[in-house]
């Protein structure tokens, strides 16, 4: 895969934080086990990690401690797609059955929150206040973000505002702390974890807008989750708003329900495809990479902040 060779240099410690992960889940239940394992072995991109390890190398970075805070956030984020899945009715998840369908929604609640209690045991590690509200701060928005996405569903008349604060609470703050307490948990000054904080706030409202085109333009397979579902459960991602903005498509949008005749659905997703949506979405994916980009510009030019830099990029044009 081309995006792990960005950050190759890096690979021992990653193989390090990939045994941590299987420590770190092991459990006496073997139904935990099994359907944690499910998750973890199938893969992903292992994005939160890499930006904690890269953000620690603006301190004194000792892969000993801060692993913990690597696999702390690789675990929160789990968690949160195990959870994820079930609200979003979701069957594939890394190309693999996700642990409701292969299992239940009963085994996926109590999976989700057995890794996220696991991630708690190996933040303890970092003996750090601040660390710790960062963090658990961060678990509360982002299930607020996850909730608020419920309470907006089929809410045709919400605007950019109600999107994009949804997506900075749901993806970008867990981003943007990954990068913050890997720059903490290694002791760098608070001018460099708050320029690393808005590099990955900016990056992750970015992926998130990467990830709902994707939901438009890629297929199952590409993704190895479900595309083409958002705009089916209701779900007002930023290309369904700059759709919207044609009154004539808007009136045919708001039309969709759980009930829509198949075919008529699938008219207005090509529609949409079609009307430059796609397109002005990227762009503003585009601007917050750029605003990304240019908070990296004030902070020492080492090769972690290159690598962080070409990561930001590849995430820009992302297809997976
Ligand atoms: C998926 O995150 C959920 C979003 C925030 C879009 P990733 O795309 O990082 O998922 P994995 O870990 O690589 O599977
Ligand atoms: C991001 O949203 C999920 C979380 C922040 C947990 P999505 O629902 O779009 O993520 P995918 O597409 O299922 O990975
Ligand atoms: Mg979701
Ligand atoms: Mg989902
Ligand atoms: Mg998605």
């Amino acid at each position: 895969m081309k995006f792990k060779m960005i950050y190759s240099f890096l690979k021992s410690d990653i193989d390090l934080i990939e045994k941590e992960l299987k420590t770190a889940i092991d459990s006496r239940s073997p139904l935990l086990n099994e359907a944690s394992l499910h998750l973890l072995s199938a893969g992903g991109k292992r994005i939160r990690p890499v930006f904690v390890l890269l953000s620690a190398k603006f301190g004194d970075y000792d892969i000993n401690s801060i692993k913990n805070v690597a696999v702390a956030l690789e675990l929160i984020h789990s968690a949160s797609l195990v959870h994820d899945d079930v609200i979003d009715d979701a069957d594939l998840r890394r190309g693999k059955p996700t642990i409701k369908s292969q299992w239940d929604n009963k085994t996926a609640m109590y999976t989700g929150d057995y890794i996220f209690a696991r991630s708690l045991e190996y933040m303890t590690k970092i003996e750090n206040e601040e660390a710790h509200k960062i963090l658990s701060n961060a678990i509360v928005e982002l299930t607020v973000g996850e909730i608020e996405q419920i309470k907006d569903k089929y809410r045709f008349e919400q605007g950019l505002k109600d999107y994009l604060r949804r997506i900075k609470r749901k993806t970008a703050l867990l981003i943007a702390v990954s990068c913050q307490l890997g720059a903490i948990a290694a002791g760098a000054p608070s001018e460099i974890h708050r320029k690393l904080y808005r590099f990955g706030y900016y990056v992750g409202m970015s992926f998130q807008i990467t990830d709902d085109i994707l939901d438009f333009t890629a297929s199952e397979k590409e993704l190895g989750k479900p595309a083409g579902s958002d705009l089916l459960q209701g779900n007002i991602t930023l290309p369904v708003l700059y759709a919207m903005n044609d009154p004539r498509l808007k009136e045919r949008i708001i039309n969709v329900n759980e009930e829509v005749d198949r075919a008529i659905l699938k008219q207005v997703i090509e529609d949409i495809k079609g009307c430059g949506a796609i397109e002005q979405s990227h762009a503003l994916s585009f601007r917050y990479l750029k605003k990304a980009l240019e908070e990296l510009e004030g902070l020492p030019k080492t090769s972690a902040n290159k690598t962080l830099r070409d990561i930001a990029n590849f995430i820009g044009k992302r297809k997976f």
